[in-house]
């Protein structure tokens, strides 16, 4: 036989090796059917090329309204547009649907899923040395105090128990006034501290479901190799020792922890910050999420969370909308092995209660560059 003298060893290599063939031949007669006997190269790459090399660009669709510098090439490759049998997220990420023409998602949902384009990358920060746990601060772009200040803090501590620790901020892009000024400013500071990561999402309360979708892909993307990340808020206090003590001993998979709502309720208060009405959102309760001043993910969700985003619609409540796409994946996220490791109601500082927890946002007026001097001393905390 063929494939014995081939090298095949069981009978299973000889039947895979028969598809094989047959499949060959198949594509072979297809092609040959197409081409016909006036086949002509140059209209044949014509038809095919977009389809070969341009997933995206193909056919862009504009925008009717909004900013006209950036809506000639927009398309909106997913959109609403998720193949029929895409359960999984490895094959809702190839889903390659012609795009549907824009139309705007209104104040509640986020203009996602699309292709946002990093404009400030690192792309090789998990290189060669992979972190154990990568924290990612969102930040505005013009708020440079705040990340200098987390620089020379709790961001610095790079080697905690013989585990690296990495950090970068996350920022979309402003517009109107002294935009230009500002990118040139990020463009130094980025060359400086090689910690910036720029999407070109607009920067904006309402948009924060994109910056932390567009973080979950950058992690798929340039990460995959670290265990641990945490999406934490600007204006907290980390004690990444705590931290790196408590990952240490967590689920490697499946691991979303934090401080988890259960059974929040859905405002319906039209004064409220979060509210959503009900036809965008029916039930009257968020299934449990961990709230978005801090939270940690193992790095196998983001590709998952990734692909449950094509079946949930983008709530602009980002933390609520990481919740829901955890509840589509059927995970629920974990508490903290202690409840005295993350307080939203910021907990003034005192050298002992903040040696025993893991984050708290911070008292506004609180000077926190001698917060840290104070609390880094080497006698005992308590
Ligand atoms: C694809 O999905 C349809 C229903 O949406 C189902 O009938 C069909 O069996 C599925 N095919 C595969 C290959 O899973
Ligand atoms: C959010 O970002 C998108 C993409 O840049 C933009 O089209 C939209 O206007 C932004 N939303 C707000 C409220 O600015």
């Amino acid at each position: 036989m063929i494939a014995e003298r081939l090298g095949c060893c069981s009978r299973r290599h000889c039947l895979l090796f028969i598809l094989a063939i047959a499949a060959v031949f198949f594509f072979h007669y297809l092609n040959i059917l197409e081409m016909g006997p006036n086949w002509n190269p140059k209209l044949w790459m014509q038809n095919h090329s977009t389809k070969l090399f341009m997933p995206f660009g193909g056919q862009s669709t504009v925008k009717p309204t909004g900013e006209s510098s950036t809506s000639a090439e927009r398309s909106s490759p997913t959109r609403g547009t998720t193949t029929p049998n895409a359960t999984t997220a490895a094959s809702t990420q190839t889903a390659r649907a012609p795009p549907v023409p824009y139309v705007s998602p209104g104040p509640y949902v986020v203009e996602y899923p699309y292709e946002y384009s990093f404009t400030i990358n690192e792309p090789h920060k998990c290189e060669p040395e992979q972190p154990f746990v990568i924290l990612m601060v969102q930040v505005a772009p013009n708020n440079r105090a705040h990340r200098d200040v987390i620089r020379s803090t709790w961001g610095a501590e790079g080697l905690v128990a013989g585990k690296v620790v990495k950090l970068v901020f996350l920022l979309g892009r402003k517009t109107g006034d002294g935009a230009e000024q500002l990118q040139e400013q990020l463009r130094q500071e980025s060359a400086e501290h090689h910690d910036l990561i720029q999407s070109d999402f607009i920067d904006c309360y309402k948009n924060l479901t994109i910056k932390s979708m567009v973080m979950l892909e950058w992690l798929d993307t340039f990460c995959p190799g670290t265990s641990y990340a945490m999406k934490i808020d600007s204006d907290m206090f980390l004690n990444v020792p705590n931290l790196v003590d408590m990952l240490l001993r967590a689920p490697k998979t499946n691991y979303m922890t934090g401080l988890v709502a259960y059974g929040g309720p859905v405002l319906r208060d039209k004064g409220s910050k979060w509210y959503l009405p009900a036809e965008i959102f029916s039930p009257s309760v968020y299934p449990p999420y961990a709230l978005g001043l801090g939270y940690i993910l193992s790095v196998d969700l983001p590709k998952k969370l990734i692909g449950a985003s094509r079946h949930v619609r983008a709530l602009y409540i980002e933390d609520v909308y990481l919740g829901l796409c955890m509840q589509y994946l059927g995970i629920n996220p974990t508490n903290p092995p202690s409840g005295n490791h993350f307080h939203v109601i910021p907990l003034s500082y005192n050298r002992c209660t903040f040696s025993q927890i893991v984050a708290t946002t911070l008292v506004p007026d609180v000077d926190r560059m001698w917060l840290w001097k104070d609390f880094k001393r080497t006698d005992p905390y308590c």
